[in-house]
């Protein structure tokens, strides 16, 4: 039995908030952006998240040819839902009009998507769903102090989605979607056929909530007849200690690996791409070099989206995935980190 990735979509939403604009906004610099971070522009939903994680979810619906009738389980990783109830994922059923699925979201922030991965695939693999659509979609626009120089800069919204399916062993459709072809692959080495057979896992998920102050986003305040009104307190912005996040960071994200590819049995050396949450170029950059990887095998994509939480691993595994540069047999490791303190990586061969 295999569990593995029969689809991929991905939505950004039209509106760039270039760093050029942001210079409009805040004392800030393009320059400053760039050296700091890597990024260039984000993309700012003006319709929401479920309106952008439907749109992820029907293109991967559409690249795998699996109609709604047949999805088992719909999980959304957000932590921006446009309602505290229902959840995106209900609202994203009723929009594909997938009755039979089941739905909840999992918020984990920016590890929210492949905490969702790890989540559906140990449905399927326990027998209890055949496929699931597991999205991740988040609109931090909402939630940054649009006049901190230090928060803004960093997030955009978008959303990805990637549908997985349970098959029998010798069984399984084209990885990627059950009509892609190799043609137009860039020319590497390829596994060999023994190796090929598409998989995923082992995976890793980790927490710690006694540092989560460090990354935070209050919600609605309580509001009561206890609750003397001006007490109640407000509404509040994402509030970071970047420097602190950027710790956490670099330190966990190549030991999560590490030991990820140690669980494995796989040497860094054969991965093909290392697909990792997209904060900061120079996290990114960090991780390479600790891991002594090149970071030719780190594709990134920040440069034109900014941070999108939840959403920036399954945007970026589209991209590889419709630009043709995953085959048969790629052996991907994916990691990320968020707020919580959150971070996970997950192990699959394409
Ligand atoms: N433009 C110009 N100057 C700025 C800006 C800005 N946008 N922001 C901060 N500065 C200034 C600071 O005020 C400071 O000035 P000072 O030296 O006069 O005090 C100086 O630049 C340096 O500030 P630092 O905070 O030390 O800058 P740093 O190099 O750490 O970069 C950054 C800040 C980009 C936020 C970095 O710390 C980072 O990327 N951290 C990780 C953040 C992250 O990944 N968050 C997402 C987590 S995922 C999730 O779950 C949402």
């Amino acid at each position: 039995m295999r569990i593995k990735i029969i689809g991929t979509g991905s939505f950004v939403p039209e509106k760039a908030l270039s760093n050029a604009a942001l210079e409009q906004m805040v004392e800030t610099s393009d320059a400053w952006i760039r050296e700091r971070t890597g990024i260039g522009s984000r993309r700012i939903t003006e319709t929401g998240t479920t309106d952008m994680a439907v749109r992820a979810a029907r293109r991967a619906m559409e690249m795998a040819g699996l109609s709604p009738g047949e999805l088992d389980l719909i999980v959304v990783g957000t932590s921006t839902g446009d309602c505290l109830f229902p959840g995106t994922a209900c609202e994203v059923q009723a929009a594909l009009g997938a009755e039979r699925a089941a739905c909840f979201d999992l918020s984990a922030a920016c590890s929210g998507f492949l905490f969702s991965l790890n989540t559906a695939s140990v449905y399927l693999e326990a027998g209890t769903y055949r496929t699931a659509l597991v999205v991740g979609a988040d609109t931090l626009s909402k939630t940054v102090d649009w006049s901190d120089r230090g928060t803004c800069i960093l997030f955009g919204d978008g959303a990805g989605a990637a549908l997985l399916e349970r098959t029998e062993s010798g069984a399984e459709p084209e990885a990627g979607g059950r009509k892609s072809e190799d043609a137009g692959r860039e020319n590497v080495d390829r596994p060999a056929a023994g190796e090929r057979e598409s998989r995923m896992g082992p995976f890793l998920m980790r927490a710690d909530g006694g540092r989560g102050g460090v990354l935070r986003c209050q919600a609605a305040p309580l509001r009561n007849p206890f609750i003397k009104e001006e007490n109640a307190g407000d509404f509040g912005y994402l509030s970071m200690n970047g420097q602190e996040v950027f710790r956490f960071a670099v330190k966990t994200v190549p030991e999560a690996l590490e030991e990820l590819l140690a669980k494995a049995g796989v040497p860094a050396e054969d991965i093909r791409y290392f697909v990792l949450h997209q904060a900061n170029e120079r996290i990114i950059a960090s991780v390479a070099k600790r891991m002594r990887q090149p970071l030719s095998k780190f594709p990134m994509n920040l440069e034109h989206y900014g941070n999108t939480s939840g959403a920036s691993i399954p945007i970026l595994l589209d991209e590889l995935n419709r630009e043709g540069r995953l085959g048969r047999g790629d052996k991907l490791a994916l990691a990320g980190f968020g707020a919580g303190l959150t971070w996970g990586a997950t192990y699959l061969v394409w």
